[in-house]
């Protein structure tokens, strides 16, 4: 993802001339062999109508390698010295186990490396529960000052999330009816084929609450929920998410369902349970669904459904909005059943907005008119089919090196994040019961189901 990216923006002419790319790991590499192998991995993800032999050269000719023990703070003096005098700014990006920030952050700041203006990157997972994400605040903060803090989280790389700005705010169209007057529920759902993928290690301690609601699932539901920022700078639209984040009301006993997929299928081909794949026992949760509440002027009584799981039945991540129903049908029983309105917006695999909207069938009927539900579709691709779609990381990247946080998440808004998570873990510990089974292929326990049923909602699909 990173080298793909970086990659991109150097095709495009976004890098200056004179940046450098310099990578460190603890594996003990040259800078030949580092390139080696960044170039068999680029060649493996682009096209070769992009992979072109000048432009890879172009690209891996700013590559360098350094082998640092992150554990250790005193062995960063080799780092610094491939880094060399630092004219034009310095952005560090630290994808690493939360337990090497500490030692990683005084190595910078011990080697000079963490200097005035470098900015500090940092990837997933930040801590795994409230007091843990602030102990590493506290390591950062103590070295660098939070305007030169990124903290990572994909989702908001993307086009159709940025893109819920647009919709929100660059038409005049939704905004009246976005509310409680005019919305009935919300639905997030983030839904993957994948199992474990190798990451068994790191998913099994975390579970998906963690791995997906804590963050990307709550960053979607604060860009749907939040007011109008006075403007597109940092601290506006940081500053609306904040307001959500912390108006989110704790989470009831029966408003949270964790499952854990068994064996199954998905497509047609057989899948392991998630016990077999990890290969022991294990409480971690694979699906989640909740019911939450923003608990403000604008969302007074407006549910919001999240649901997100590994081994469902198909990958798609979309956000639902379903507006109230007509107050008076005038159409009648043979007009059929007036379906309330929706705008899908979908975020992957295909990224479109749809506006469910009940039309007349067309034709003759004895008794007045009948109706259908029918699609208003805008398909991004084929609107933009002359623009490359782009990984969520080319445009992070991109801010971070330019030095906008504006799609960078905020200390206050993870501490809020957490906060509300560890209320959910509580309550399932104080539960006492683990994961419900799901067949792997299915979407989640029944309990899921009912979760929405429960208040007359059926989970989109
Ligand atoms: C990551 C999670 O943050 O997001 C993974 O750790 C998950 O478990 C992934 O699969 C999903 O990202 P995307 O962009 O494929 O939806």
């Amino acid at each position: 993802m990173l080298l793909t990216s970086l990659f991109g923006l150097d095709e495009d002419g976004l890098l200056d001339p004179d940046l450098r790319i310099v990578a460190t790991a603890i594996e003990p590499l040259s800078s030949e062999e580092f390139r080696r192998l960044a170039e068999g991995a680029l060649l493996k993800y682009l096209d070769t109508a992009r992979a072109t032999a000048p432009a890879l050269k172009r690209f891996l000719a700013r590559l360098s390698y350094v082998r640092v023990d992150a554990s250790d703070p005193a062995h960063f003096s080799p780092l610094a010295d491939a880094v060399g005098p630092i004219g034009g700014g310095l952005s560090i990006f630290l994808s690493t186990a939360p337990s090497l920030f500490g030692p990683t952050i005084a190595g910078l700041s011990q080697t000079g490396l963490a200097g005035e203006t470098a900015r500090l990157a940092l990837e997933k997972p930040l801590g795994s529960d409230l007091a843990s994400s602030r102990l590493i605040n506290d390591a950062v903060a103590a070295v660098f000052p939070e305007n030169r803090v990124f903290r990572l989280d994909h989702y908001l790389g993307k086009e159709t999330v940025q893109n819920l700005l647009a919709l929100r705010f660059g038409n005049a169209l939704f905004e009246p009816l976005w509310n409680a007057q005019g919305i009935e529920h919300v639905q997030i759902s983030v839904a993957e084929t994948v199992g474990l993928e190798g990451r068994g290690a790191y998913f099994d301690g975390m579970g998906s609450l963690r791995d997906m609601v804590q963050n990307h699932m709550l960053q979607l539901l604060a860009l749907v929920a939040m007011e109008p920022p006075s403007s597109l700078n940092p601290q506006s639209v940081r500053d609306e998410k904040v307001k959500v984040l912390t108006s989110l009301r704790p989470v009831g006993q029966r408003d949270s369902i964790a499952g854990q997929y068994t064996a199954g299928a998905i497509g047609g081909a057989l899948v392991g349970g998630y016990i077999d794949e990890l290969g022991g026992p294990s409480d971690a949760e694979t699906f989640v669904a909740i019911k939450a509440h923003v608990d403000n002027w604008r969302w007074k009584g407006v549910p919001f459904y999240l649901r997100t799981g590994k081994r469902l039945p198909i990958r798609r991540s979309e956000i639902v909005i379903q507006f109230r129903p007509v107050h008076h049908s005038i159409f009648g029983a043979p007009g059929g059943s007036l379906q309330p309105n929706k705008l899908v917006i979908g975020l992957q695999p295909e990224e479109n907005i749809r506006l469910l909207l009940m039309t007349k069938q067309p034709g003759l009927y004895r008794m007045g008119l009948r109706l259908r539900e029918v699609p208003l579709d805008l398909g991004m691709a084929d609107a933009f089919s002359d623009v490359r779609r782009r990984i969520a990381y080319e445009r992070l990247l991109l801010d971070l090196i330019e030095g906008d946080p504006t799609l960078f998440v905020r200390r206050d808004e993870i501490e809020a994040q957490w906060r509300w998570i560890d209320d959910i873990r509580a309550g399932w510990a104080s539960r006492g019961s683990g994961p419900r089974p799901y067949s792997a292929g299915t979407w989640g326990p029944s309990a899921a189901i009912a979760l929405a049923e429960r208040d007359g909602v059926s989970w989109h699909e």
